[in-house]
């Protein structure tokens, strides 16, 4: 039901009920929609404007404390993340914690440490650029690409069907890469402090388990890219690997790896590069398999599990909208998209805003 079904129904009902209905939210605290009440006191109501009057005082005891920025949770009275505002139904705490200051101290204080554990990250001396060429990559150190994070990145991008629109499906074989992969990557300093932050921010539990699932849920679950179409993609495929539209047009495709080597199998043709800026960050136009893309920005010679690690957070912290951080002391901003809202944390996308 919509917003507008939602109140007109209420409203025709409210004359035809005005007598004997509750119109209070004591012992109703999250009970579902009741259209033979005046007045509803579901976590929804405040979205819906049709809260009894007592809905705060009675319903809204709970707190933004360890949820700030945490997608929209209908088992909650109340929201800590940026939509609750357009909605109005944020938590009464929650400006003072989750206040944009607190939370980029928090993101920047998290960030400047995954930067600075990431040990895999190539060194200056591993790779080239050419900032007038016509290829991005004039040299990359090829033992750098062969370190085990690396490796099982690679191993993982022809897993996919390039096509928007077109179904997903995983081989056993192709299963087992991406658990290897996670296993790898879960396994580095990066991904141990993105585990302990989320943990302290009140994203995860503190299992490692429940880590593992949540980037196995943000990453590589498939989904249906538009409304009605099949399950054609997934955040990993969309962001590491890139996808085609029939458009003739490129979608997403942010990782300088898979650039590198499609740039160097000859499926990538640079057109320019649009901007280059500290730390480590580029936005490229060019054309892969033919197809355009006007505009592609990503972080340059970073390891696999920094990338996700700083994409899995902003998605969680910054769901659908842009997370600000400072790196190495510049501004960074991160776009992030959730998929369509379906339950559960999906990256839709997410990508360096250049
Ligand atoms: C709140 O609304 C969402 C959709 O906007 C719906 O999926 C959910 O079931 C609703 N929850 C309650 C408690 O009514
Ligand atoms: C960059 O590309 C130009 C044009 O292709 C070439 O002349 C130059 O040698 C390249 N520079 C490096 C560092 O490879
Ligand atoms: C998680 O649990 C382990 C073992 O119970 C404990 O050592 C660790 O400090 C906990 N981490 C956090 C961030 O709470
Ligand atoms: C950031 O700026 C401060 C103050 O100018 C400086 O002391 C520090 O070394 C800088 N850090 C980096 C990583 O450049």
């Amino acid at each position: 039901m919509d917003v507008y079904a939602r109140v007109c129904l209420v409203f025709m009902l409210c004359g035809l009920f005005k007598e004997g209905q509750s119109d209070s939210c004591i012992g109703r605290c999250g009970q579902d929609l009741k259209t033979t009440f005046i007045c509803q006191c579901d976590y929804n109501c405040t979205r819906y404007n049709d809260c009894c009057n007592d809905f705060n005082a009675i319903c809204s005891s709970a707190t933004c404390s360890g949820r700030c920025g945490q997608s929209h949770d209908t088992t909650k009275p109340c929201q800590c993340n940026e939509p609750c505002v357009t909605y109005g139904d944020c938590c009464s705490d929650y400006q003072s914690l989750c206040s944009d200051t607190t939370i980029v101290d928090a993101l920047s204080a998290v960030m400047e440490d995954l930067w600075n554990s990431d040990t895999n990250r190539l060194r200056e001396s591993d790779y080239t650029i050419n900032t007038t060429g016509s290829r991005l990559f004039a040299y990359v150190n090829q033992a750098a690409l062969k370190k085990p994070t690396f490796e099982r990145l690679i191993r993982l991008l022809d897993n996919y069907n390039k096509m928007v629109g077109e179904a997903e499906q995983s081989t056993a074989s192709e299963l087992a890469e991406v658990e290897d992969f996670l296993n790898t990557i879960l396994a580095t300093p990066v991904m141990t402090k993105t585990f302990t932050f989320l943990i302290n921010n009140g994203h995860i539990t503190n299992s490692t388990s429940v880590f593992r699932d949540t980037l196995m849920e943000l990453w590589f679950n498939f989904y249906p890219r538009s409304r009605s179409g099949p399950s054609d993609s997934c955040g990993f495929e969309h962001i590491m690997v890139g996808e085609l539209k029939k458009t003739s047009t490129v979608s997403g495709f942010h990782s300088w790896i898979q650039f590198y080597l499609e740039e160097s199998n000859g499926n990538l043709i640079l057109e320019n590069i649009i901007i280059k800026t500290e730390p480590n960050m580029i936005a490229t136009s060019f054309s892969w398999h033919g197809n355009k893309k006007s505009k592609s920005a990503f972080f340059l010679g970073t390891s696999p599990e920094f990338d996700m690690a700083v994409y899995s957070i902003c998605s969680l912290v910054r769901c659908d909208s842009l997370c600000k951080f400072t790196l190495q002391n510049h501004t960074v901003s991160i776009q992030t998209w959730d998929i369509a809202h379906k339950s559960g944390y999906q990256i839709g996308s997410a990508y360096l805003s250049i």
